[in-house]
């Protein structure tokens, strides 16, 4: 018998579509992606059928995430082109990722990450992108961010003190800070691109030897 373990993030469906018209333009090549903080899977499984060119590996330090994506893999008889899930907490770098991954791998993406996890895992995605992945290669972040540190939108504002509610060091991310980070490791901001309901997608590069 085969465990349905598929759970389900309401905002995948409104903001995946988005999503992947921005990966359309930066996926141009054959190889694997790497996801990071994959969360339920949901994501993962439509961008591997929007993108069947490409392998698409999603991770997550949580089990309960890791095993919902194993059971979305199976549900959309996905398992003979998509990886299994890989247990990966941006924190616990070298990050230890499969050798036949590194070796065709052409980005890394995250969604709605860096502001449900506390500050030191935006510094830890930086540093562990940086020595994972070569010049040219991407890392594209999706969500809320501040700008100059003013929100965007009241309703982003709202959102911010839910989710400090939650965690103290949990929070929507100033922008220029993320950057800061991205430029220590090695990547450029290529570019910034304005998303549905106040959210935006960072387009890095890596473009240093680091
Ligand atoms: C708000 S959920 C977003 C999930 C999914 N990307 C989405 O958009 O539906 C945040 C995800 O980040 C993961 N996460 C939290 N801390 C992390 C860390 N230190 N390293 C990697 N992933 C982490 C969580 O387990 C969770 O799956």
């Amino acid at each position: 018998m085969i465990l349905d373990n598929r759970l389900f993030f309401p905002a995948t469906q409104r903001n995946r579509d988005f999503i992947g018209d921005v990966l359309s333009k930066i996926i141009k090549k054959d190889g694997s992606v790497l996801e990071i903080g994959s969360g339920s899977g949901e994501h993962g499984v439509v961008f591997q059928k929007r993108f069947p060119e490409i392998i698409w590996q999603t991770s997550d330090p949580d089990l309960l995430h890791r095993k919902s994506i194993v059971s979305w893999i199976e549900y959309e008889d996905l398992k003979k082109k998509m990886p299994q899930p890989i247990k990966l907490d941006v924190k616990n770098i070298p990050w230890k990722i499969p050798l036949k991954l590194i070796n065709s791998l052409l980005g890394i993406v995250s969604i709605n990450m860096i502001h449900v996890a506390d500050w030191s895992c935006t510094i830890a995605l930086f540093k562990g992108a940086g020595k994972l992945l070569k010049n040219g290669q991407f890392l594209i972040l999706y969500g809320p961010f501040k700008i100059n540190h003013e929100h965007t939108s009241q309703s982003n504002h709202i959102f911010d003190n839910s989710l400090k509610m939650q965690n103290d060091f949990w929070g929507i991310r100033n922008l220029e800070n993320v950057t800061d980070e991205a430029k220590k490791n090695g990547f450029l901001q290529e570019e910034i691109i304005r998303m549905p309901a106040n959210n935006f997608s960072i387009i890095y590069r890596k473009n240093c030897c680091k």
